[in-house]
C-alpha cells in the first residue's frame, strides 16, 4: 500500500497530503511543548481531545459565516482540512490580562482588559514568536493592510462567537490565539481560520473557582492536563456517555 506524503511535521500536529488537491489531512499528536518547546512532554488522549474540540469550535464559527479551513473529522486523530497559504503571524486576541502582556505591561493576571485587545506575533519560533506592530508586518510584506484590518475583524468575530459559546458552559475565555490563511479564488484572496481553535491555544478559567482548563496547566504544572481538557469535552457535550443499564441490580 502506497504511504501517503507527510507535508510537514510541527510540535503538535502534523500535515499529510489529503485525498483531493488543495486539502491536508491535520494529524494531531498527544505531544505538548511549552516555552518555546524548552518544556516537552507526551499527554495520553490530548491529541484526540483537540481534533476533537477544534471540530467543535470550528463548526461552530462555519454555522455563524466565518470561514475556516475545517472540512470535516476523518477519525479520533485526524481532520480534514482546506490547504491554505498560510500567513506567518500568530493573531491573539485577550479579554483579561494573562501571560505576556502580564508580564510585559505589569498587569494582574486575570484582570479586565479595558476592550478586547488583538496583538500580531511573528511564527518564528527561533526567535520566540516576537510581538510585531503594523508597521513591521507591512515593511517587511508578512501582510498588506488589508489583511491586518481584515485579520483584526475575523479575530474580534471569532472572539464574541468563542467568548459566548464559553460562557455558556461556564468558562471564561481569557485569551486566544488563531492562525489565518489565505484561499485563493481568481485574483482574489479570502482570509480563513486555519491551524486548530483547542485549549492549547485559549486560556479558558472556570467561571466560579477560576480554575485553569487550558495549557497553562501543563506549562505551570498544575495538574492533569488530560483531565482538564476533558472537562471542557464534556461541558460541550462530547465526552462519551456513560452506560447506565436499567432494570434490576444485584444487590450484593
Ligand atoms: N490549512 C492549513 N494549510 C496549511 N498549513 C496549515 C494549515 N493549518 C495549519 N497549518 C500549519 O501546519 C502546522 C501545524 O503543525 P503544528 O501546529 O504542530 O506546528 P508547530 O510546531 O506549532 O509549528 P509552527 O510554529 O509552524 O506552528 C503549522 O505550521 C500551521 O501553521
Ligand atoms: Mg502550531
Amino acid at each position: 500500500m502506497a504511504r501517503r506524503k507527510k507535508v510537514y511535521e510541527g510540535k503538535a500536529k502534523i500535515l499529510y497530503e489529503g485525498p483531493e488537491p488543495g486539502t491536508y489531512v491535520q494529524y494531531f499528536k498527544d505531544d505538548a511543548t511549552a516555552f518555546n518547546a524548552e518544556k516537552r512532554e507526551t499527554i495520553e488522549g490530548k491529541g484526540v481531545l483537540n481534533n476533537r474540540l477544534s471540530e467543535h469550535f470550528m463548526t461552530g464559527l462555519q454555522s455563524i459565516g466565518v470561514p475556516t479551513h475545517f472540512i470535516r473529522r476523518l477519525n479520533m486523530r485526524e481532520q480534514l482540512i482546506r490547504q491554505v497559504e498560510m500567513i506567518p503571524l500568530e493573531v491573539i486576541v485577550r479579554n483579561y490580562a494573562a501571560g505576556s502582556m502580564s508580564k510585559r505591561l505589569g498587569l494582574k493576571e486575570g484582570e479586565a482588559l479595558p476592550r478586547p485587545i488583538v496583538e500580531f506575533c511573528l511564527k518564528d519560533d527561533a526567535l520566540g514568536d516576537p510581538l510585531v506592530t503594523e508597521e513591521h508586518i507591512a515593511a517587511f510584506g508578512w501582510a498588506t493592510q488589508q489583511d491586518m484590518d481584515d485579520m483584526i475583524a475575523l479575530a474580534l468575530r471569532v472572539n464574541d462567537f468563542l467568548s459566548g459559546m464559553m460562557l455558556g458552559v461556564g468558562i471564561r475565555l481569557i485569551d486566544f490565539k488563531i492562525e489565518i490563511g489565505r484561499v485563493w479564488e481568481d485574483d482574489y484572496a479570502r482570509l480563513v481560520v486555519a491551524d486548530e481553535i483547542s485549549p492549547d491555544s485559549c486560556r479558558l478559567w472556570d467561571v466560579e473557582t477560576d480554575r485553569k482548563l487550558d495549557k497553562d496547566v501543563f506549562r505551570h504544572d498544575l495538574g492533569d492536563l488530560a483531565d482538564a481538557y476533558s472537562e471542557v469535552a464534556r461541558r460541550f457535550g462530547l465526552m462519551p456517555k456513560q452506560s447506565f443499564t436499567s432494570g434490576p441490580k444485584l444487590v450484593h
